[in-house]
């Protein structure tokens, strides 16, 4: 079984028959809602809305331990995360979708480890290739076969939000190799490391970073977003019936 995790206007997962939710709870504290169990193209998964039903939790507020927890005592064998991210590279641009290499994390201050603690050996946990590469390879693979252009290569920025970067600072994750720009990325793919759960990471570009683009400030268009989600949606569909 796999699990999804559900970003930024994806609290539900439309093209999921439920069957049931559960309340689980962890060592870490509670995850961001219930766990929704149900059968997508046919094949069993957990999804988890990251930000709470109702987009109630904010980056920095989210509990990723007890997610990622959560989805692994329930049996979750991989990880696909969805997130929306700003467009820093000329190609990422609004509407696109992307299944990012690997990633640099801004992010600071978030419960980032499970091994912490008195009772918790010293673990460094191998983090050379952050992404799962067999997962990636459906995702591009279903990216492919549901006919929509996607950008399947790219580094990911995971910046501490909640509020949008400057110019100067998207000039700067540019410098250091950045492609994308998202505020959730990270600690999640770490900690799904940690439990050794395979990981990867859809991302769907809502906007350009500030600064590119020729735009003035960030801006969300709904008819982009419209369609993204509905590219989305075809992507795991094609993902699961293969
Ligand atoms: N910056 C950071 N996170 C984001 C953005 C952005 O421009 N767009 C969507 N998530």
């Amino acid at each position: 079984m796999l699990a999804i995790i559900g970003g930024s206007g994806l609290a539900q997962l439309p093209v999921l028959d439920v069957t049931h939710r559960q309340v689980v709870r962890t060592p870490y504290g509670d995850p961001s809602c219930a766990l929704t169990f149900g059968k997508l193209s046919g094949q069993n998964v957990v999804f988890i809305a990251r930000h709470g039903y109702g987009h109630s939790l904010a980056p920095h507020e989210i509990n990723y331990r007890a997610n990622l927890w959560a989805l692994h005592n329930q049996g979750a064998k991989g990880v696909i995360a969805i997130g929306t991210v700003g467009g820093i590279r000329p190609d990422m641009s609004p509407g696109r979708l992307v299944v990012p290499h690997d990633i640099i994390d801004y992010s600071s201050g978030r419960k980032h480890t499970f091994f912490e603690g008195p009772e918790r050996p010293v673990v460094h946990a191998e983090f050379t290739s952050p992404y799962d590469a067999d997962l990636r390879r459906r995702l591009r693979e279903a990216i492919q076969n549901s006919g929509i252009s996607g950008v399947h290569d790219g580094v990911y920025a995971c910046t501490q939000g909640p509020r949008l970067e400057s110019a100067a600072e998207i000039l700067k994750l540019e410098r250091d190799g950045a492609d994308i720009v998202g505020m959730t990325g990270m600690p999640e793919a770490a900690l799904a490391r940690e439990l050794e759960l395979p990981y990867a990471h859809l991302c769907l570009v809502s906007n350009w970073a500030a600064g590119k683009g020729h735009q003035r400030k960030v801006e969300f268009d709904p008819a982009v977003a419209a369609k993204s989600v509905q590219d989305m949606m075809n992507t795991l569909q094609s993902l699961f019936s293969n």
